[in-house]
């Protein structure tokens, strides 16, 4: 019998997909029915210190196989966003809170309501690729994605990840710095950036002009990041880009993903996609002999060189 059971920093996760930031996160309701549609963790939206109505709109574009937003960061701000959290619990499974802020001390704060209002890990967005100021504007250097997570393992008991940004030269170097902040464990990749124009309006078509893709396009960046970061880091990664079927959690998962992230997805296939994409991990691994996910996790490094 298949067992899809994981442990992440000491959040035990009935299954490795977790609910990825900024997709039916925003309120307590909506990440009750991601959980009960099978997710095995939740992060919610990204959060900041005041409440925040995001960037002008049209703030999303669809395209073949992938999405482009440009959301800017909307959120009801700590203080509002913790009874939502206070709902969310409910629903037994792990919690993780997403904060974003423009420096260490801020976000360290942050992290500290989060833990406050209860969340069993928080996630840094070190990489929101929109956003003035915050994201990926303060986590594309090591050195300050090593102070962030230092502040805020300084500060907090409970574990912490950092999302990273793929617009970079080296997510390897950002991972380790991570690592050496203090962090618990790496989530790659956030969204890349990038712009769509309309040639008959002669103009960028998002309000914000650039904006971050996801969906089934990044994925093969997505795997590659998180192939070249498990290679350099010992504390988990986990993957997100892209995943829309259980095979294609299973590339992340042998790429060295400990976890899975969702998000993108839930925009074609609703909720759903959790309980199809678990079936199908299960599938696979009945079909091919595997009876837990640790056999799965790296497999694709063995052999090379
Ligand atoms: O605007 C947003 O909420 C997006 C966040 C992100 O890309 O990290």
């Amino acid at each position: 019998m298949t067992n899809l059971a994981v442990d992440i920093c000491g959040l035990r996760m009935k299954n490795p997909t977790m609910l990825a930031s900024g997709v039916l996160d925003e309120t307590g309701k909506s990440m009750l029915v991601v959980a009960k549609a099978g997710a095995g963790a939740i992060v919610t939206k990204s959060i900041g210190k005041e409440p925040r109505v995001g960037h002008s709109g049209p703030t999303i574009v669809e395209l073949p196989q992938a999405l482009l937003n440009a959301m800017g960061l909307p959120n009801p701000g700590i203080e509002a966003y913790a009874a939502e959290i206070a709902e969310a619990k409910t629903a037994e499974v792990p919690i993780i809170g997403s904060v974003f802020g423009g420096s260490e001390q801020e976000i360290a704060e942050l992290a500290k309501n989060m833990q406050e209002a209860g969340v069993e890990a928080v996630e840094l967005n070190l990489s929101c690729p929109h956003a003035k100021g915050y994201g990926a504007e303060i986590g594309s250097t090591p050195e300050m994605v090593e102070t962030i997570c230092r502040a805020v393992k300084e500060t907090v008991t409970i574990p912490v990840f950092a999302k990273l940004t793929p617009n970079t030269s080296s997510i390897v170097s950002l991972a380790k710095a991570a690592e050496k902040g203090g962090a618990d464990a790496v989530v790659a990749i956030n969204t890349l950036k990038g712009m769509v124009i309309s040639p008959e309006a002669k103009m960028p078509v998002l309000g914000n002009r650039y904006g971050g893709l996801s969906g089934p396009a990044i994925r093969p960046i997505g795997v590659r990041c998180v192939y070249e970061i498990y290679e350099a880091v010992s504390i988990p990664v986990i993957g997100v880009g892209g995943i829309s079927t259980g095979r294609e959690a299973v590339e992340y998962l042998m790429a060295g993903a400990k976890a899975v992230q969702i998000g993108t997805a839930i925009w074609k296939e609703g909720p759903e996609v959790f309980g199809k994409i678990c079936r199908e991990i299960q599938d696979f691994m009945d079909e091919f002999g595997y009876t837990k996910l640790s056999e799965m996790t790296g497999v694709a490094h063995h052999g090379r060189t």
